[in-house]
């Protein structure tokens, strides 16, 4: 069995959860790589919807290891909500769930920090500011929290550092250390357990022929590298972060797979070629759901976006796509898709590098007919109406990817796999 990173191929929200749920049967393990809390990931099982931020969804598949790695950063009080959570519905927690002693720890006045300096409209959960100290090197990693006089003489340094500038900003009253560092303390008695090596453990299982599915959060165009930066997230989602955000090396990974919508999102700032200001959008958010899971925030709606599908394909090596969410095309009677990006008189197909740039560019249309009749729920995809597939191909030959999966409903039944496709070589 091979090692897969399944990853966001757009601005995140693609629907990963869902497919790493579907998928991660096959696996021994799950390994999530970078992010925190800020990520959402639903899963629907049945009638019951679970909304995980911190543990990947792997969890949920009794006897399956589930791996925070080194890439994250981690809130404790967050993380022991969800294990609780997880807990209450008959998961093994402790059993299943390793936390690597190298993962960075998240601290409340790092949300702090955020709701004084975000210029990107982040989720506030101080996300950034945490990864701001580990590039930094002022983190506290998860191997210095279970050391009692090693935190203890670490959150003091650091302390006196966010007081002074908690203090030039008038909210020092608002930084209760002495709380924190004694909230942190009982944390650390009760992750203890499930904290360790995971570079280590995941090699081990490796070489012992165990199979490791990677399950990357946010999306490409959110890493903080290549994405449409600086309104991106501060952890490398693209395909790349999954070693170093592992400890797994590059020649471990057997193949990438990249979900996209059938269309685009993206919450937050930023630029959006292809966003639909007008009914249509409004149309997509409403029939598609497009609420954050983790901030409620409308998401932003708009068309599928094929030079950014080719860049994130080129960035990642995608070997597959996953396009999700089909059916909340089904009554558009056009479907445009943006082929290319225009400035001025020139038109291009490349991702711009800057924000004015991206900004600058207007998004190049061809519409597509709709199909206008039902696919949610198609599980075969010579069911699928003539017009839907036709858009589907469409999408392959101007991305260069091939569509293996689709997803047509939440459910785990509602997804087509190609039969023939590289997909179903990596998921037999
Ligand atoms: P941060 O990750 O909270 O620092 O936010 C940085 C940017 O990434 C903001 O535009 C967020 O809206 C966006 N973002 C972070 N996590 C997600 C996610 O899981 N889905 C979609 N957007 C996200």
């Amino acid at each position: 069995m091979s090692n897969v990173i399944i990853l966001g191929a757009q601005w995140g929200d693609e629907g990963k959860g869902k497919i790493v749920d579907l998928f991660c049967e096959r696996f021994d393990i799950v390994a999530r790589y970078q992010g925190g809390h800020n990520a959402g990931h639903t899963v629907q099982i049945g009638d019951k919807k679970f909304v995980l931020k911190l543990i990947p969804s792997g969890i949920l598949h009794p006897g399956k290891r589930a791996v925070i790695g080194n890439g994250l950063v981690v809130d404790p009080a967050a993380l022991l909500a969800e294990m609780q959570s997880l807990e209450a519905v008959g998961v093994d927690v402790k059993t299943q769930l390793a936390i690597s002693n190298r993962a960075h720890v998240l601290f409340p006045y790092h949300r702090t920090m955020e709701r004084l300096l975000d210029a990107i409209g982040t989720t506030l959960r101080g996300i950034g500011p945490c990864y701001e100290d580990k590039a930094g090197r002022r983190g506290i990693r998860m191997a210095d929290l279970l050391d009692r006089e090693r935190f203890g003489a670490l959150f003091e340094a650091r302390a006196a550092e966010k007081e002074t500038v908690a203090k030039a900003f008038g909210i020092a009253q608002e930084l209760d250390l002495a709380r924190i560092r004694a909230d942190y303390e009982g944390f650390a008695d009760r992750i203890r357990p499930m904290v360790s090596d995971t570079a280590r453990l995941l090699n081990d299982a490796i070489r012992a022929g165990k199979s490791v599915m990677f399950e990357g959060a946010q999306g490409t165009m959110l890493d903080l590298d290549h994405g449409t930066f600086p309104f991106v997230t501060s952890s490398s989602a693209s395909a790349g972060g999954a070693c170093t955000g592992t400890g797994v090396p590059p020649t471990r990974i057997h193949a990438i797979v990249g979900v996209a919508k059938a269309y685009t999102t993206r919450v937050g700032g930023g630029p959006f070629p292809s966003e639909a200001l007008d009914a249509m959008g409004d149309q997509i958010r409403q029939r598609g759901n497009e609420f954050g899971s983790v901030t409620g925030r409308p998401r932003r709606c708009g068309w599928f976006d094929i030079p950014l599908a080719r860049y994130s394909g080129m960035l990642n090596g995608i070997d597959s796509m996953v396009v999700t969410k089909l059916d909340v095309l089904d009554e558009l009677e056009k479907i445009p898709v943006c082929v290319a990006y225009r400035t001025g008189r020139h038109e291009v197909t490349e991702m711009p590098a800057t924000i004015a740039g991206l900004e600058a560019a207007e998004a190049v249309y061809e519409c597509l007919p709709g199909w206008r009749s039902s696919t949610a729920g198609i599980s075969r995809y010579e069911d699928l109406p003539q017009r839907a597939k036709d858009y589907l191909t469409f999408l392959e030959n101007r991305t260069g990817i091939e569509a293996g999966c689709i997803s047509t409903g939440p459910e785990r039944n509602q997804t087509i796999v190609r039969q023939g496709s590289r997909f179903h070589q990596i998921f037999p």
